[in-house]
Parts: C-alpha cells; sequence; structure tokens
C-alpha cells in the first residue's frame, strides 16, 4: 500500500505537490469514490482516475506463475516475518500474488504487478476454473460424491463444483485423494467444503488455474508467462 499522492506522481502525471492539490480539489477517484483527503492508501489492484482519466501507469508489467511450495504465505509481506510467495520470485517491480493459497498449500499461484487482470481473475463473475489435488482422511463415498455434485451450501452459498474425480482410495490408511474443480475464490474453500463431509484436507495442491498447468516446474520454481497466456487470461473476461 502506497500514498494516493506518491503514486499520482509516480506514474509521471505531475509532481507530488500538485498530486495533492488535485486530491484536495476533489479531481481523484479510487475505485470509483472521490478522494479529498490526504491520508489514503492504494494498492496495484486500485483503479485511480484523475480529472476523469485512468492513471498511466509508468511500471512495465510482469507475469509470473511460481509453483508454491508449503510454508510460504500468499501475501506481500508477513507480520511474522514467515516466508512470503513474493520472496520467491525475485523482481525489479513490486508484485502481487493473484489470489490466495493457504500457508500449508502448494501448486500453482500467479503473480503480475498488473491490477486490471488481477481485478479481472479474481472477480467472481468471471469464473476462473481452478482444479484441486486434496488428500483427505477417511475414506469418500459415493454418498459423499452425490452431496458434492448436488452442491454443498457453506456459509449460506453453494460451491459449484465443476469437476470431481477419486484418484485413489487407500483402504489401509483410511484416506482418499481426489480432484475438486472449484470456480469461486473464498478463503480456505476446499478445506471447508471437504470437512462439512467430515473429511479433513490432509494436503492440498492447485494443480491448474484455468488453462495453465504447473507443467515443467519443481516446488518453488517459476516462470514468467508467454504474452500468449497472458493474453489468453485477458480474454476470459
Ligand atoms: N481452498 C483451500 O481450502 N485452501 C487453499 O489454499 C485454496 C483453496
Amino acid at each position: 500500500m502506497e500514498r494516493l499522492q506518491k503514486v499520482i506522481a509516480n506514474s509521471g502525471l505531475c509532481s507530488r505537490r500538485k498530486a495533492e492539490e488535485l486530491i484536495l480539489n476533489g479531481k481523484v477517484k479510487v475505485n470509483g469514490k472521490i478522494i479529498t483527503e490526504l491520508g489514503v492508501k492504494v494498492n496495484i489492484q486500485d483503479e485511480i482516475f484523475v480529472n476523469g482519466k485512468l492513471l498511466p501507469q509508468k511500471e512495465t508489467k510482469e507475469y509470473y506463475l511460481l509453483y508454491k511450495p508449503e510454508k510460504t504465505i500468499s501475501s506481500v509481506q508477513d507480520e511474522k516475518k514467515r516466508k512470503t510467495v513474493v520472496d520467491l520470485v525475485p523482481s525489479k517491480v513490486r508484485l502481487y500474488p493473484v489470489g490466495r493459497l493457504d500457508y500449508d498449500t502448494t501448486g500453482l499461484l500467479l503473480l503480475t504487478n498488473d491490477g486490471q487482470l488481477t481485478n479481472i481473475l479474481t472477480h467472481p463473475k468471471h469464473n476462473i476454473e481452478k482444479i484441486y489435488k486434496a488428500k483427505v482422511k477417511g475414506i469418500v463415498t459415493k454418498e459423499d460424491i452425490f452431496k458434492l455434485k448436488k452442491g454443498v451450501i457453506i456459509e449460506n452459498r453453494k460451491v459449484e463444483i465443476s469437476y470431481l474425480k477419486i484418484k485413489k482410495i487407500n483402504y489401509e490408511n483410511k484416506n482418499t485423494t481426489l480432484y475438486v474443480g472449484i470456480v469461486e475464490g473464498r478463503n480456505h474453500i476446499v478445506k471447508k467444503l471437504l470437512a462439512s463431509l467430515n473429511h479433513e484436507v490432509l494436503e492440498l495442491k492447485r494443480e491448474r488455474y484455468a488453462f495453465l498447468t504447473l507443467d515443467g516446474l519443481k516446488k518453488g520454481e517459476y516462470r514468467p508467462l508467454t504474452i500468449k497466456e497472458v493474453k489468453k487470461l485477458y480474454s476470459l473476461k
């Protein structure tokens, strides 16, 4: 988060003093709301309009696909000083994760400084499909599958399943590995969904994000997205 006047000045539009003047005169809108105080902080996901025009962003856009390992936190910094996903992808620009994976969840996570694309990908109306591989306690039964397919209600809202497949049932150790496809982005949603059927998640890995997979990457590794992939992500709007 950075001060609004600093972000405006850094865009190259005007000096910081001029930016402060514009704010005080009601010429600056953040996410549709006119801001007239100087204390407001913003981040890349915020849409800033100055004099009715979208603020140009000076920074070049960067896009990475990370195979997130466990014991990393999906944010820019952590008050407990734990390792963040941003620490794993060195860059001159300030990167942000697109959505989040839990501390103990592994798998595909996108990082970028493109707030517009982040907004597209995280907006619920765009229904981006994410496929998770989950190892859960207990044997997943036919009834469980039926309930999942019908749609389980979590916190007053149905979780729509776009994909479901049992990979392996381990009768000896009493656990099941399955694939679950979800199009929404609520926090801890896969764990909550499976816990509601009395299956605690033991391991969780995101294997697919829209058309992107972890192919060619090992845990902790990352790669830049190709221009073609970025365009394709934009086209999901
Ligand atoms: N659902 C979860 O429960 N955890 C994640 O990390 C991602 C989706």
